[in-house]
């Protein structure tokens, strides 16, 4: 099963946005902002919904549909 750790269009790990995160309370929006992840093709932006709400930072690929579900619930 694939794993996904990071946003590949800027090369962060999510534990590294987990990590600026805590230090700086940045939301989804906020680490867009910071870093760009989650501004380029989206497709980290549910993983990184997944990470703040569960501080998980290595996930398995997420089916479409509970993809598109993480990224309504912004
Ligand atoms: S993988 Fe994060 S913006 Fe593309």
């Amino acid at each position: 099963m694939p794993v996904v750790d990071r946003c590949v269009c800027r090369g962060v790990s999510f534990a590294e946005l987990k990590d600026l995160a805590e230090r700086t309370g940045a939301d989804l929006e906020g680490i867009a902002d910071r870093t760009g992840c989650g501004s380029g093709c989206s497709m980290c932006v549910p993983y990184i919904q997944k990470m703040l709400e569960s501080g998980e930072t290595s996930f398995e690929l997420m089916p479409a549909p509970v993809r598109k579900w993480f990224i309504q619930r912004k």
